[in-house]
């Protein structure tokens, strides 16, 4: 018999680390092992450091979190967040939570399709240089799928071809653009390998000259969905349209829609850091997605249905993988990929598409609401005790004190901290 296990957990915030680790062990069924790794700090040696990047002097690092209470097509997952901010780990959990109540997030997504894209110039007819490229289009794939054997008996590869004219202002340019399913990689190495070893061919057939072969990171063949709705019961009605209102803000103002999106990318960040993702990567093809039409747009959109219930739907590229790359050589992202328990890279994307709508939902329901400043305040007062020196249960006894006075700041902290110490 499957044991189905629970991402509900009421109070989770207030377990101790261990208690939360011990959920997390036995929801993940994470080995002894696994747990030490952890907890331990330290865990990526400077070793392993020097050999992800260069000039290595130490290693840098931040919180990792589990947000809970996540229903995702019909499943229970626990979502790893690495993240430096206050609130977005409770915000996720809150509201993942308030969103069980109407089934879930759903979602979908395309074929893992990234883009390598071949910029080919000094061509005298741009459309006979298309004609040419295109009646090659077989030899052209064949040449880039004769790079990486494993990704095509994965059933991955290059699948298609496609040409752009594209005018600039030193003239007319040629880009071909190579359609590459990626499989579970995020795609980088073998997009950018497969681009590099069609070039010549494509200079042999034009007799253009060919510059830049590199991936695209706007990645609209590569995307995910995701849906929700939120009975009216549970938010009230004045919640239900304050987020509509919040909604249509960011859909008619771009200074709005930066702010939308950055709330949508706290989640989906803290999850492509936990499990070793391309963070730049991400962001580069959501905002450059967010802008298809020309003028920049909300990634998601809210609206009410014939009950009066809030809907929520998002839509984003989202090119992550399970394979290659930080993904395996950080034992700790190893580790978030096995507590999220993803079978592919399609998976991944998908949570982490209701990742980044549920902390959307978060944030405009507070914003439509209290504002985010009281709850994120309390949060933000522990680091600035931590600043300010305190140390042990002193952390929260400070926190506390600055919430009680309203006054959040270092010197004020630092007195807390004097009379508490002076007291015992
Ligand atoms: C803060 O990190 C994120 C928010 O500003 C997002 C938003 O305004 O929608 C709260």
């Amino acid at each position: 018999m499957i044991l189905v296990k629970s991402s509900r957990v009421p109070g989770f915030y207030k377990m101790s680390i261990s208690e939360r680790l011990q959920f997390v062990k036995d929801f993940a069924d994470l080995t002894d092992d696994e747990v030490a790794l952890i907890s331990k700090c330290g865990r990526l040696s400077v070793d392993l450091a020097d050999k992800m990047i260069e000039n290595v002097i130490g290693t840098f690092e931040l919180p990792f979190g589990i947000a809970v209470n996540f229903l995702i097509n019909g499943r229970d997952y626990i979502i790893p967040m690495v993240i430096e901010e206050p609130s977005v780990v409770a915000a996720a959990s809150n509201a993942a939570r308030i969103m069980r109540d109407g089934g879930g997030i759903f979602t979908s997504s395309t074929q893992p399709i990234m883009i390598g894209q071949i910029q080919l110039v000094n061509v005298v007819s741009p459309y006979k240089a298309m004609f040419q490229i295109l009646s090659r289009k077989d030899e052209i794939l064949k040449l880039a799928n004769e790079k990486d054997p494993i990704l095509v008996g994965l059933g991955g590869g290059a699948k298609d071809l496609e040409v752009r004219i594209i005018q600039s202002p030193i003239g007319p340019m040629v880009i071909v653009h190579l359609l590459v399913d990626v499989r579970d990689a995020m795609g980088a190495n073998a997009v950018n390998t497969m681009a590099e070893a069609v070039a010549p061919y494509i200079e042999k057939i034009t007799g253009g000259k060919v510059y830049l072969r590199i991936i695209s990171n706007l990645a609209d063949r590569r995307i995910v969905r995701a849906y929700c709705r939120i009975p009216k019961d549970v938010i009230g009605e004045d919640l239900v349209e304050g987020i509509i209102y919040a909604y249509h803000f960011a859909a008619s103002d771009p200074y709005r829609a930066a702010t939308h999106n950055k709330g949508i990318m706290n989640g989906i960040v803290a999850v492509a850091l936990a499990t070793g993702n391309d963070t730049r990567a991400l962001e580069a093809g959501a905002h450059a997605y967010a802008c298809r039409s020309g003028i920049y747009k909300p990634l998601s959109v809210w609206e009410m249905d014939e009950n009066g219930d809030l809907i929520g739907w998002l839509e984003m590229p989202m090119a992550v993988g399970i394979v290659g790359g930080a993904t395996r050589s950080n034992p700790l992202a190893k580790i978030s990929l096995k507590i999220l328990g993803v079978k592919s890279a399609s998976e991944l994307a998908e949570i982490m598409g209701a990742v980044g709508l549920a902390q959307n939902f978060a944030a405009l329901r507070a914003l439509a609401s209290e504002g985010i400043q009281r709850g994120h305040m309390k949060l933000h007062a522990r680091n600035i005790a931590i600043m300010a020196g305190a140390v042990g249960d002193e952390i929260d006894k400070v926190a506390s004190e600055m919430v009680r006075l309203q006054t959040i700041r270092i010197d004020k902290a630092k007195e807390i901290l004097m009379n508490l110490r002076s007291r015992k």
